[in-house]
């Protein structure tokens, strides 16, 4: 991966149940990069594939970066990070990179789910007193960054299902003013379920972080097609069950990746001709109608060839 760079975990705090912030340093005590609210980096354990994590801390601190990881059953780099890691041990990461930008509105309703509120923790305090957030978790105790967000100054309103509290999004969706902007992160049902109840919204002002692929009915459409690289002359088979980018790195062209699941953007490849299959998570419906560029770890050929810039 193009741009990493070595931190050292200064400090690991118990934010909630399960729920690790990992604070980072660069390893040679240097300046960090500058990062935009809803940015991310990928953690780079060795032996592990790589894990993107959203920038939680302020971004205008460029000794220190803030994380926060939770630990996932059968997670191998989040259980490592909670069982092993212990302050002082260096890490390799990306550089920040964001696919989930601040962009300019009057009004943001913020929605989250449990550990999703770490892309969202510094736009709210960017957008202070103009933001709501509507926080879901089990419980106002397990609600990662609560504090923080709730000193923010928007407005906070937690949603704990412990308790029985349910988040009614169509009917939430349906009092906010007409040009507020919608920046969703949490796990996948709450997300299809504001994506559902935001689809009449203009959705140049719905915005979705998503951090693990969506889940696809197993048999839906895998069929082979030809991919052909215009920059090489040169077209290849993707075999049915085979991704393009599996593909390309079998005739010796190696394109690089990282979360292999549709949701970091490093894959991106330009497309010359050929209907998209889009399977990212990142694209705007906008970007998949232009067709330009395709995410070449999950997406396909909707016929049966394509043409990539490679
Ligand atoms: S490698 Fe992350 S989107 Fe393809």
């Amino acid at each position: 991966m193009a741009g990493t760079l070595t931190l050292r975990l200064r400090g690991l705090r118990w934010e909630a149940e399960g729920v690790f912030a990992l604070e980072l340093e660069a390893a040679d005590g240097g300046v960090l990069p500058r990062f935009e609210p809803g940015a991310h980096i990928d953690l780079l354990l060795p032996g592990l594939p790589p894990r993107q994590y959203s920038l939680c801390g302020d971004p205008a601190d460029v000794a220190r970066w803030r994380i926060g990881v939770r630990a996932v059953a059968g997670g191998r780099v989040s259980q490592l990070i909670h069982r092993a890691l212990r302050p002082g041990a260096l890490l390799e990461a990306s550089l920040p990179r964001n696919n989930f930008p601040l962009l300019a509105s009057t009004n943001y309703l913020f929605i989250a789910g449990g550990i999703g509120i770490t892309p969202l923790l510094p736009m709210l305090r960017a957008v202070g007193p103009r933001g709501t957030l509507l926080f879901c978790a089990k419980s106002a105790a397990d609600a990662p960054f609560l504090a923080e967000a709730r000193a923010t100054g928007g407005t906070v309103e937690v949603f704990a299902s412990s308790e029985g509290q349910r988040l009614d999004i169509a009917r939430r969706l349906a009092t906010v003013p007409a040009e507020t902007r919608l920046y969703c992160c949490g796990p996948e049902r709450l997300m299809l379920a504001v994506e559902q109840a935001a689809a009449h919204w203009p959705q140049d002002r719905v915005h979705f972080e998503w951090f693990a692929a969506r889940s696809r009915p197993e048999d839906e459409g895998s069929e082979s097609f030809d991919l052909v690289c215009a920059q090489r002359g040169l077209t290849l088979s993707v075999a049915a069950g085979t991704s393009v980018l599996h593909a390309l790195r079998g005739a010796g062209i190696d394109l690089p990746s990282s979360c292999e699941q549709g949701v970091c953007g490093t894959c991106e490849c330009r497309v010359l001709e050929g209907e998209i299959d889009h399977r990212d998570s990142i694209l705007s419906a906008a970007e998949r109608a232009e067709g330009a560029v395709m995410m070449a770890c999950v997406s396909r050929a909707r016929g049966k060839r394509l043409v990539l810039d490679l």
